[in-house]
């Protein structure tokens, strides 16, 4: 079996107390390395004055980590500025938030060359080589300039918009080229695969050899949907064991004879967090007779708050919070429970458990693995029930779940009383349902099946010259 290379922004060195990182990379990433050896290369997360070019390399069981530090301008420019602050409101349809900077393109194309070059003298000539998010898509370009010329495959975990919205973002063109430096290239949904190909045939002179295959110069790459999932039984065996945690046990005893609505997002405008509040406020609205028997509970971490548009958004979010809670609170009930800490896996896996009603409602999303969490954190002879956003990816394989449009409050709100309603019965057939699913496209299936292909692909051709720095 080829040695695995993972390359990603994020690295999630396992924790020696054990927690870890409970984000969804960091678990999908961990199980790519249960059946074999391997490195995973990206950023130390650290900012340093004079980096080292070289990696800091840390040997943990059969992984070898090789981390890299980054100045303080890399990082404003490559992660902050351009990843986060021009390409990722692109990606998530949100053209008008996008801020592009001359300066931060070039620190994020500077930040992949370096990477580049430091992971060159690491790959040896049969490894697989599996590069992770928006923030290194020209990473296989730099490589292949260098001469890598093994598999090279690339997953996107966000969305991939239509041609017409990536084509606003200057720069699209050169992203669009360097991804067909990838030999596989790996989507969420049907749709994204769709998107992505029709960018790349619309903006050059590239052919369809198949219905996933586009050549451009030469150079063949396939670009599929695999739609990410999650451990299910790891979580499933998390959610029964018994509540040990303070946020577990202060929820229930609080809760009292009250029905828990649950959303548990990073504090992102693509998530849909205030309007998801406004929804709730509806349906206290329209159902006067729930007043004081529902509690809905948002988790929040705070999440890239030097960015301008987050620290906005939690000034939405704290002041939308407070009104409702301020207009429909009573004396021994407040109608919303916020929190911006983030917990661990095994602690969301118990209040996924006992929530009568799981929201997910972002404006878009890759795939959304809280979703997919709180199906398989459920209790199979009475589970909740899901309200799903269309515009998340995992809306195309859960549709036991009640599928909503975020940007309707009343459709919203209709759907948390529906969950709230839903005889058992109802509730069970479509949880099996999406518990079918589930268990049949788990994590090892995604690892697996990403890999297979990849090791499949033909060996890669000539190299073009990647994009001037
Ligand atoms: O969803 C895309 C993603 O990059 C994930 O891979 C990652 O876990 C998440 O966003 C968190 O973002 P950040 O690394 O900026 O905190």
């Amino acid at each position: 079996m080829p040695r695995l290379v993972v390359v990603s922004n994020r690295v999630a060195i396992p924790d020696p107390t054990g927690k870890g990182s409970a984000g969804g990379l960091a678990v999908a990433l961990r199980e790519a390395f249960q059946a074999r050896d391997g490195l995973w290369f990206g950023w130390s997360g650290k900012v340093a004055a004079n980096p080292s070019a070289e990696p800091k390399m840390t040997d943990k069981g059969n992984v070898r980590y090789a981390l890299m530090d980054l100045t303080a301008t890399d990082r404003q420019e490559y992660y902050s500025g351009f990843a986060n602050r021009a390409l990722w409101p692109v990606m998530h349809y949100r053209i008008g938030l996008s801020e592009f900077s001359r300066a931060d393109y070039a620190g994020y194309l500077r930040v992949n060359r370096t990477f580049a070059g430091a992971l060159a003298r690491l790959i040896r000539p049969d490894d697989l080589v599996w590069v992770h998010d928006y923030h290194l898509i020209p990473l296989a370009s730099e490589l292949r300039a260098l001469g890598v010329a093994n598999r090279i495959g690339y997953f996107h975990h966000i969305p991939w918009p239509a041609p017409e919205v990536i084509g606003t973002l200057p720069g699209s063109q050169d992203l669009l080229r360097a991804i067909t430096d990838y030999d596989l290239v790996g989507v969420q949904t049907e749709r994204d695969a769709d998107n992505l190909r029709r960018g790349i045939l619309q903006e050059f002179e590239a052919t369809q050899r198949t219905a996933d295959v586009i050549v451009l110069d030469g150079r063949q790459t396939r670009v599929k949907g695999f739609p990410i999932a999650i451990d299910v039984s790891g979580f499933e065996q998390a959610a029964r064991r018994p509540a040990t945690h303070r946020l577990l046990q202060q929820t229930v005893a609080s809760l009292g004879s009250r029905s828990l609505i649950i959303g548990v997002d990073r504090l992102d405008y693509s998530k849909g967090i205030p309007e998801r509040m406004e929804a709730f406020e509806r349906f206290l609205i329209s159902n006067p007779g729930q007043r004081g028997r529902v509690t809905y509970l948002q988790i929040a971490p705070t999440s890239r708050s030097e960015v301008p548009e987050y620290a906005s958004l939690s000034r939405t979010v704290s002041e939308t919070l407070g009104r409702i809670n301020g207009a429909h609170g009573e004396p021994g009930w407040v109608p919303i429970h916020y929190v911006t800490s983030a917990y661990p896996r095994n602690v969301l896996a118990g209040l996924y458990r006992i929530a009568r009603v799981g929201l997910v409602t972002p404006m878009r999303d890759g795939m959304n693995l809280v979703a997919k969490e709180y199906v398989a954190a459920q209790d199979p002879e009475d589970p909740g029930v899901l309200v799903l956003s269309k515009f998340a990816g995992a809306a195309e394989q859960l549709g036991g779940a009640l599928i909503v449009n975020p940007n309707d409050k009343v459709e919203v709100a209709e759907a948390m009383s529906q969950a709230l309603h839903m005889d058992r019965v109802e509730r069970i057939a479509r949880w099996r349902r999406m518990m079918d699913v589930l268990r049949r496209y788990d994590i090892s299936w995604w690892t697996d099946a990403f890999l297979k292909e990849l090791a499949g692909q033909r060996r890669s051709g000539k190299a073009r010259s990647p994009a001037p720095v």
